[in-house]
């Protein structure tokens, strides 16, 4: 383990820097899952067995590939897997697969309850009108019914909800609407190609509202050439607009995007992201909003207030994957990610930790997986009790609070000793206060989670990395495919 010396230099190396990756919502990322071919008989008995010992509810999230094509590709800024839609017919054929992969899961989940369900994507808004009912029917069949009082988001973009998809997402059982507008102003959008206007966004919360459908709105801060100003005045409007969730987002920017080859020069430093966290902060905290986690704002007080009111209880339920009281019958959440690149924890418990599972991220291997009758996977981890102890403290680091004896009768060790000495530096920086109950992130700390997340994590991914070496065997040598011949 570092001392608090390293720590602090470490921190006062890295705090002024841009991190790639913002807050992890697990560990180990992605990038760690080794498994190409995971044992899915050994892992839905285990599943089984992890069940009866601390039965959960499902998160269940449903993926769609597609995203309307934009110049910059992928928006310019996302990260995330998609496939340019060219049509509707795609979609007909993506949800006949998905339901095949569905079949595949139903005896895993036949003794499972929902905790909630969220169609994100990609774009989940793409689908004609008349089809969002059978959306609901593909879960149903999977499932048998949906329970009446769980949360039911559907995610898209604002220029593809209308009045009649609206009404009919509302009939079918949606209950909440999560918009991706990241930016309101007719120059900021222009940088990422996206046709939309703050018209249609406005337009469509007001339907929402009318339906009495509840609405959650994307917004994401430090993007090119963007000030304090301009963000706020966006944020100024969603207020304006009674939405009563809003996920402010800092922009992550990576890869090959556009906005990383060709933004750097315009993006604000992460001084100026600072900046931007505190007065947005500043701002939603003076209309009654409360910060539920690093990212999210809430006006709703209460649980009870939570459903139907605009409380993202889907994104909440994937920190709360496992608590150790019995009373409430089942303990904390499961996510089942169903479909294209959907990615699914099956955390257990100390004893059988568990496994997380990433299905293809490219619609011909999805495709290319069920038609052989395999599972669309295409890596999974099998964690042990050290990254279950980590994925804990990433998934409540997103609350800003860390639960001391919750820590102590889940994993019989003491939270305050494990990783005291990065609990040590950031509480002499003012980020993080101590008490006998547990950890709160404080002042700015929350807007350095991912630098916290990189040094609690730090010594495991190394311990990751190296067995992963060890087990290194090399591939067994292939013929290189014949080129197609021109005629
Ligand atoms: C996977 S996207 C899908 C939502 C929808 N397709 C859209 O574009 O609005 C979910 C959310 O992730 C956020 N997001 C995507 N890429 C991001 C990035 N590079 N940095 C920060 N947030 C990002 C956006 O706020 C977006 O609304
Ligand atoms: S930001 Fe949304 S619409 Fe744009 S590429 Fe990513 S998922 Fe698709």
């Amino acid at each position: 383990m570092l001392t608090v010396e390293e720590v602090e230099a470490h921190i006062e190396r890295q705090h002024g820097r841009r991190h790639s990756n913002k807050v992890l919502h697990g560990h180990p990322s992605p990038l760690l899952w080794n498994h190409r071919d995971p044992p899915m008989t050994q892992i839905q008995a285990e599943r089984a067995r992890a069940q009866m010992v601390a039965p959960k509810h499902v998160s269940l999230y449903v993926a769609t590939p597609y995203c309307l094509p934009t110049d910059p590709d992928r928006c310019g800024f996302c990260l995330f897997p998609s496939e340019v839609f060219t049509g509707q017919a795609e979609l007909e054929t993506y949800l006949r697969y998905l339901q095949r992969e569905g079949e595949m899961y139903r005896s895993w989940f036949a003794q499972s309850q929902l905790g909630s369900i969220y169609f994100g994507g990609g774009t989940a808004n793409l689908y004609r009108a008349d089809v969002y009912p059978k959306l609901l029917d593909i879960v149903r069949d999977v499932f048998g019914q949906i329970p009446g009082n769980i949360e039911v988001t559907l995610e898209g973009i604002p220029q593809l909800f209308n009045r009649p998809k609206l009404e009919r997402m509302k009939a079918a059982g949606f209950n909440r609407i999560s918009m991706g507008v990241q930016q309101l102003q007719d120059d900021m959008i222009k940088l990422s190609g996206r046709k939309q206007t703050a018209k249609q966004v406005f337009q469509n919360l007001d339907i929402c509202n009318e339906l009495g459908l509840a609405t959650s709105v994307d917004l994401i801060f430090g993007w090119p050439g963007q000030t304090v100003e301009r963000m706020l005045d966006d944020l100024r409007q969603v207020v304006g607009a009674g939405v009563q969730h809003i996920t402010h987002y800092e922009l992550n920017v990576a890869g090959r995007s556009d906005f990383a080859m060709n933004h750097a020069a315009t993006l604000p430093s992460s001084a100026q992201n600072l900046e931007m966290y505190k007065a947005s902060r500043e701002y939603l905290r003076a209309q009654g909003y409360h910060q539920d986690t690093v990212y999210d704002w809430a006006k709703t007080a209460t649980e009870e207030e939570a459903i139907g009111a605009g409380r993202y209880v889907y994104e909440e339920q994937m920190r709360g994957f496992l608590t150790p009281d019995a009373e409430r019958g089942a303990h904390g959440y499961e996510t089942w990610g169903w479909g294209f690149a959907g990615c699914s924890y099956f955390v257990g418990t100390p004893s059988s930790p568990g496994w997380a599972i990433m299905n293809a991220t490219r619609i011909d291997e999805y495709y290319a997986h069920l038609d052989a009758g395999r599972f669309p996977i295409e890596r999974a981890y099998q964690y042990e009790l050290p990254d279950l102890m980590l994925n804990w403290i990433f998934q409540r680091m997103q609350s800003c609070w860390l639960d001391g004896r919750e820590f102590a009768s889940l994993f019989g060790t003491s939270l305050h000793d494990e990783f005291a000495t990065v609990w040590q530096a950031f509480e002499r920086r003012g980020w993080l206060e101590q008490d006998e109950h547990g950890i709160r992130l404080v002042g700015d700390g929350p807007f350095y989670v991912p630098l916290l997340q990189t040094l609690i994590a730090m010594d495991r991914v190394v311990d990751i990395r190296k067995q992963q070496a060890e087990m290194f065997v090399p591939p067994a040598p292939v013929t290189p495919r014949r080129l197609p011949t021109v005629a």
